[in-house]
């Protein structure tokens, strides 16, 4: 494909000279595999487009492709047995370690800083969000021949802990002596909410609450956070345990999403000794300036920002900001990277506006090189979700209704599939996060239960159906047929893929459906290349579900096993199927979804 392309560009370059060439890919595979606006070429030459059209499709010639003009676009069309030769050999024969889309290394080096929740909080479905999104711009950068360095600004430091610490040993301490067991002091929780994590949540809680009767309680978790700050023993032991007691949490549920990173220990108490140079830094550089009741603010209104960075309260503990200056600081020096992605919600754009000015401010280094890519938040039918309330949905209460869900439905349709409780968890996680990517970055969602786990419609478990569906197909095939669909275990992005000939006569795929399945896995590079670009998975959503329809309209159209086919014809095909189920696979993977072989 990446050839002809190439002649084509070459073949307009030489016959537009001065005109910007960006062919692109056409609405459907009926139309071609390549279209040229002639708009903006008519305009420089003074032409109409669609006569310009028609002059180049008269003009030009592509070995093995049709060029026709349809109105103002010159569609360049490649006859049905190339296309199959270029798609199939592009995904059947992609170099070693190299699967179908993936580029090689371009020695540029990009951190993705997602997840980061807060410590002592719970994962709800808005973490997912930052979660999901992060990994999958990892994976894809990986996947485009980045260095990806996967960070995690863990909230393990802030004013947070002095609520906490306020609250733990306010009541905690007091109320149950076997609290240093499991926190086991609040009324009855149900059975999976007995988690340490848990207790805490509800001392943050029950601490936000009482404060509002009581405002001398916020003055008590300001106290404590001063004494961590200062060092105090009883304070950092306490931070400690805490820290410890959700980072264990974390990584359980990391694991269960299939997430991972480079590192969790640069959170923002890793930041805490490089909080005096930095404010060092800021000062020598004639940035600080004196705010209210003695906080010191950074002023950015000659760069558009009307609200003045605040970098230390007045009572001289530091702030989030600082911290995230102190970790930007720090990135540049430990990465030296080229860019830098901060996966964070649309509720933060002035945070890091500010942020990344300052950074301008101090070192023109890192002009161009931050980039925020905000999401919309998770909303309630009742508006936005609050920690300190306690109306969250929890992230975990979601993959375990999901699950269910699935479960159910597997009991009802196919009771006698093996490894059903794993096929459950794959097709519930599928659901929660494929929804998630199909929907707009920065828009806000809502979530209900049945939007978020639907099963039917453009939804992963309709990919991963496809995907199964084909596996059977080429398990009923025989021979190896159903093993050159299988991939082992991935390092990274990379699912290894065996190279697999492909077959001699083609002439099975001449069918429209064949070749408008042709055409949707070959839009597979453009669309990962757009995750990278928009910084947001739904391309590649998208363009999955595209296969998985054109491949229920190939499958119903184009019989595969039929004992009347000629053995030319059952080879194409199942080569086809072969194809589709890698690049679904490989997708799905990228987008931390796993594709079960049997549904
Ligand atoms: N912990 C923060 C929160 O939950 C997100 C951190 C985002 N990253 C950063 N570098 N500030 O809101």
């Amino acid at each position: 494909m990446d050839a002809l392309r190439q002649t084509f560009e070459q073949q307009l370059a030489a016959a537009l000279p001065g005109v910007e060439i960006t062919p692109e890919r056409p609405k459907s595979g009926e139309l071609g595999d390549l279209a040229f606006p002639c708009f903006r070429a008519a305009k420089q030459l003074g032409k109409n487009p669609v006569a310009l059209a028609q002059e180049l499709a008269a003009s030009l010639h592509v070995e093995g492709a049709a060029l026709v003009a349809a109105g103002p676009y010159l569609n360049l069309k490649l006859a049905p047995e190339t296309r199959a030769q270029a798609v199939l050999g592009a995904i059947l024969q992609a170099p070693a370690g190299r699967p179908y889309g993936a580029h090689p290394a371009n020695g540029k080096k990009v951190i993705v800083e997602y997840s980061s929740p807060n410590i002592a909080k719970l994962f709800t479905i808005g973490h997912l969000r930052s979660t999901m999104i992060g990994h999958a711009l990892a994976q894809v950068h990986q996947f485009l021949g980045y260095d990806v360095v996967r960070l995690n600004h863990l909230g393990d430091w802030g004013t947070q802990f002095g609520t906490l610490l306020a609250a733990y040993t306010r009541w905690a301490e007091a109320e149950n002596p076997e609290l240093q067991r499991d926190f086991d002091w609040a009324e009855p929780a149900p059975e999976k909410r007995r988690t340490p994590l848990f207790r805490l949540f509800q001392l943050y809680v029950r601490f936000h609450a009482e404060e509002e009767q009581d405002p001398a309680m916020r003055d008590e978790a300001r106290d404590w956070f001063k004494r961590l700050e200062a060092n105090d023993p009883q304070a950092r032991a306490l931070w400690k345990r805490f820290r410890d007691l959700s980072l264990a949490e974390f990584q359980r549920i990391y694991d269960r999403l299939g997430v991972r990173f480079d590192t969790l220990a640069q959170g923002e108490a890793f930041y805490e000794d490089r909080l005096v140079p930095t404010m060092q830094r800021l000062e020598d550089a004639g940035l600080l300036v004196e705010g209210d009741k003695g906080a010191r603010i950074i002023h950015l209104e000659d760069v558009g920002i009307a609200t003045p960075c605040l970098v230390q309260k007045g009572d001289g503990t530091s702030i989030y900001a600082t911290r995230d200056l102190a970790a930007a600081l720090y990135r540049k020096e430990a990465y030296a990277f080229d860019r830098c992605l901060y996966v964070v919600g649309t509720d933060q754009v002035l945070h890091f506006q500010q942020i990344f000015a300052v950074l301008d401010k101090l070192d023109p280094w890192f002009k161009g090189r931050m980039v925020h890519t905000p999401f919309g938040m998770v909303k309630l039918p009742e508006g936005k979700m609050s920690t300190r309330k306690g109306n969250v949905i929890f992230l975990e209460d979601v993959l375990d209704e999901a699950r269910e869900r699935v479960a159910a439905i597997i009991e009802e349709k196919n009771p006698e599939l093996k490894d059903k409780a794993d096929v459950a968890e794959m097709l519930g996680m599928g659901a929660v996060v494929f929804f998630d990517a199909m929907n707009d970055r920065v828009k806000p969602i809502t979530f209900t239960w049945d939007r978020v786990i639907a099963l039917d419609g453009d939804t992963g478990p309709y990919v991963q159906y496809a995907h199964a569906r084909i596996l059977s197909v080429l398990r009923k095939a025989g021979g190896d047929w159903a093993a050159k669909a299988q991939a082992g275990l991935a390092e990274g992005p990379f699912l290894p893929f065996a190279d697999s000939p492909i077959p001699a006569d083609l002439g099975g795929l001449a069918a429209p459906e064949a070749q408008a399945l042709l055409f949707e896995l070959a839009g597979l590079p453009g669309a990962i290349g757009a995750v990278a670009e928009g910084c947001m998975a739904t391309p590649l959503a998208r363009q999955l579900v595209s296969v998985a329809r054109s491949f229920s309209g190939f499958y119903t159209n184009c019989p595969i096993l039929a004992p009347d086919n000629t053995p030319d014809v059952r080879e194409a095909r199942l080569a086809l199927c072969v194809a589709t189920a890698r690049v679904l696979r490989q997708g799905l993977f990228l987008m931390g979804i796993q594709a079960p072989e049997e549904m």
